[in-house]
């Protein structure tokens, strides 16, 4: 649930909690990204509440909206965080997350993200591959301190997702498979002494619509821990990843509380603490995108409604062909149009929707792409050197920016026109 609602008469106008989008619109500027603090508390605490009976951790996962505004938002509300960069990290560190409920994940960690994570006492690095545990070692062996893991193992289960966001099957590049990952933990063990073996880790995919494949998923990971307590290695934590999806259409999501008794059932008896790297569950439903109409265009075979959001601002729909609802943000008695709903973007494959069918607009008016809140603003790029849109977050009746909208000067910082290059070079 989430508080994005109409309010008003024959006219009704989309609020963002108690402040009109229309007006955030008109004083902001358009494209805007606009997030509820009550529905990111809300859905922070939904998922908190579902393990409420189990030893946890909550670990937003950074990826899905990295802005500082959000993630001190999680902080305040006892989270930790799921990280994939250093760059993460340093957001985390400035948002004034608790160092010892982070948790880095990704296949291919520097040696200087590894050095800055382990200066900043993170509590375990979600180790990827043997390499990457023994180079984890070997850095803090230099730094002369110690370093938590969990390797990600590889469950090979299908999560029934998009195949770009699906990642727990032998094919897909993330994690280790199982058999090696038994004796990687039992070498490390042996002889990777600046290593603390925390936990066993596990991450399937992403959206996914049913419990069924995390509950498969965690069955293998049980059998796997009894595997290491049988070597006498006893991990205290098994991180779920995150995963869990939301209703971007007609998709029906499970609810974070039946994912909650489900995982509880699987674990009550196993002595871990919990970890689970959320995103798009938490984040996704409590973001929209305002956008302002340019133009609209009829062609022979097609409608066209220009918006000047692209697919620099919101990739999704380009990238995986991905649903996300799009309404007027002042609705009023009108026929409708099936369009597509395209940006300014010099390449076909610019567009939020296709063959939608919505109520008739006219250029000048806005419209509200639904479920931005996820995986939006963070994958959105200056491409056709468009200033990357502007941030907001609304509390109750009150607004606030929590990230500018980029200017133009903002598109050529650090770039240089060194003389050398131009000058014309002598002739022999
Ligand atoms: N943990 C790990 C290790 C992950 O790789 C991910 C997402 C998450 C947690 C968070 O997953 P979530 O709870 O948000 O599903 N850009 C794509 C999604 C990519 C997901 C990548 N990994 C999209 O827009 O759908």
């Amino acid at each position: 649930m989430h508080y994005f609602d109409y309010k008003g008469g024959a006219k009704k106008r989309l609020y963002a909690e108690g402040v009109s989008v229309k007006r955030i619109a008109k004083e902001v500027g358009t494209p805007v990204f606009i997030y509820s603090h009550k529905t990111l508390t809300r859905h922070f605490n939904a998922f908190d509440t579902a393990f409420a009976d189990a030893p946890h951790l909550i670990c937003f996962s950074v990826k899905a909206n990295s802005n500082l505004a959000v993630l001190k938002t999680f902080s305040t509300l006892g989270g930790g965080f799921d990280i994939v960069s250093g760059g993460e990290l340093f957001r985390v560190v400035k948002a004034g997350g608790d160092m010892k409920k982070v948790v880095f994940s990704g296949v291919g960690k520097t040696e200087e993200e590894i050095e800055f994570a382990i200066k900043k006492r993170i509590l375990m690095f979600n180790v990827e591959s043997p390499q990457e545990l023994r180079l984890i070692n070997k850095v803090a062996k230099r730094l002369k301190k110690r370093a938590g893991i969990a390797i990600r193992i590889n469950p090979d289960v299908d999560p029934k997702t998009h195949p770009y966001i699906s990642t727990g099957l032998k094919k897909n590049k993330f994690g280790i498979e199982r058999k090696e990952a038994l004796r990687e933990y039992a070498y490390a063990r042996k002889n990777l002494a600046n290593l603390d073996l925390l936990g066993v880790d596990c991450h399937i995919g992403s959206q996914l619509t049913s419990i069924k494949p995390f509950i498969d998923a965690l069955k293998k990971v049980k059998t796997f821990v009894g595997d290491l307590r049988a070597q006498g290695i006893d991990p205290g934590y098994i991180n779920m990843g995150g995963g869990l999806g939301i209703t971007y259409e007609d998709e029906t999501a499970p609810h974070p509380s039946k994912y909650g008794e489900a995982v509880i059932k699987e674990t009550k008896d196993l002595g871990v603490t919990l970890i689970f790297e959320p995103g798009r569950n938490i984040v996704g439903n409590a973001g929209i995108l305002a956008t302002r109409v340019t133009y609209t265009k009829k062609g022979s075979v097609k409608n066209f409604i220009i918006a000047d959001a692209g697919m620099n601002d919101l990739p999704r729909p380009s990238l995986y062909g991905s649903y996300h609802g799009i309404e007027p943000v002042v609705k009023e008695r009108r026929g409708t149009v099936t369009a597509d709903i395209v940006g300014p973007i010099c390449e076909t494959g610019d567009f939020i929707a296709r063959d939608r069918k919505i109520k008739k607009v006219n250029p000048g008016e806005l419209l509200a792409v639904m479920s931005a809140g996820a995986y939006c603003y963070t994958m959105s790029s200056n491409y056709n050197s468009r200033p990357r849109a502007a941030e907001v977050m609304v509390k109750g009746k009150d607004y606030y920016v929590v990230k500018k909208r980029e200017k133009p000067a903002d598109l050529i910082e650090g770039e240089v026109m060194p003389n050398a290059l131009f000058k014309k070079s002598k002739k022999r």
